[in-house]
């Protein structure tokens, strides 16, 4: 056998893995000492991410939950190169992060459109090397077309509502053809039909495009519907609470699929929710 037969095959570009990653954040309020609540002093590290271990294949979508200040942003930031003082392992196709990557899209949760530039402007950005003009602006009306957004291009932001914006943030992501597209609760904000339509479109997008995607979500429907895994954190200093595939055929219907409601039902319980199942 050859010395090249040996060889691990070359990690996939959105395989996404993290190993006992703790993260911690300096105190920075100076809060007044009360021996009956003890808080942190000034200056002191308070443990966030508590020992993380979370594997995401190439191609997946994974949705992950948890209380508010669990640290899921941080999470997100780390993965994606944005905070780099960690401790422990995180990588992506085999290579440690050390810094943000134009393969790797944020999506914010506030809006990120340019409002001096078009919305055939915006989804451009991303694609300014491309010279052929023809071409690029091809591309541009086939992602706009995808979040149905198509005739839209000379529009400016502030003439679409806020879900139209939103749609064109996802497209102006997609068009790059990210290896990793992550987005911190993507849906906040919009309105019930605007919310199912935009998961749609990125479930559409996904299965057009099928790069990784890791979504920070508050909305547990959202994870059982659209997520091949779901990761769920529990209370600071968190740790993985749940990491499940999710092998349910699509299109996903909670109130169809005897499994998925049964795990729907675990899921509340174990975010702390007894009614409303
Ligand atoms: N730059 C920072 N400096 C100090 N503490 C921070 C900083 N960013 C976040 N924190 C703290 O870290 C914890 C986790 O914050 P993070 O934004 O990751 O939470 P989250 O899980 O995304 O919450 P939410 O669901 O409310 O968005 C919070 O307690 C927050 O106060
Ligand atoms: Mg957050």
């Amino acid at each position: 056998m050859s010395f090249a037969d040996t060889k691990s095959p070359a990690p996939r570009e959105g395989f996404i893995r993290v190993r006992n990653l703790r993260k911690a954040y300096q105190e920075r309020r100076k809060a007044r000492r009360d021996p009956e609540y003890p808080s942190p002093r000034y200056g002191e590290d308070i443990l966030i991410l508590d020992g993380v271990d979370i594997d995401i294949d190439e191609g997946e979508i994974v949705c992950i939950l948890g209380p508010s200040g669990c640290g899921k942003s941080t999470l997100l930031r780390i993965i994606a190169g944005f905070d780099t003082s960690y401790t422990g392992e995180v990588s992506i196709a085999g290579r440690k992060v050390a810094g943000p990557s134009p393969h790797h899209i944020f999506v914010f949760q506030q809006s990120g459109l340019l409002d001096w530039m078009t919305v055939g402007g915006n989804v451009g950005l991303g694609l300014r090397r491309m010279k052929d003009k023809a071409a690029k602006r091809e591309k541009v009306a086939e992602y706009l077309e995808l979040v149905d957004l198509a005739g839209f291009e000379d529009h400016y932001p502030f003439q679409l509502s806020g879900g139209m914006q939103r749609r064109v943030e996802l497209a102006r992501a997609m068009a790059v053809s990210p290896e990793v597209l992550f987005m911190d609760e993507p849906f906040t904000g919009l309105d019930f039909l605007t919310h199912m339509r935009m998961r749609e479109e990125v479930l559409n997008l996904h299965e057009y495009l099928r790069k990784t995607i890791v979504m920070v979500t508050h909305d547990i429907e959202d994870a059982l519907i659209m997520g091949d895994r779901i990761v769920i954190f529990g209370n600071r200093p968190t740790r993985v609470k749940l990491a499940r595939k999710l092998e349910f055929p699509r299109p996903r219907d909670v109130s169809s699929d005897p499994d998925l409601a049964e795990l729907r039902r675990q899921v509340y319980l174990m975010m702390g929710v007894h009614y409303a199942l």
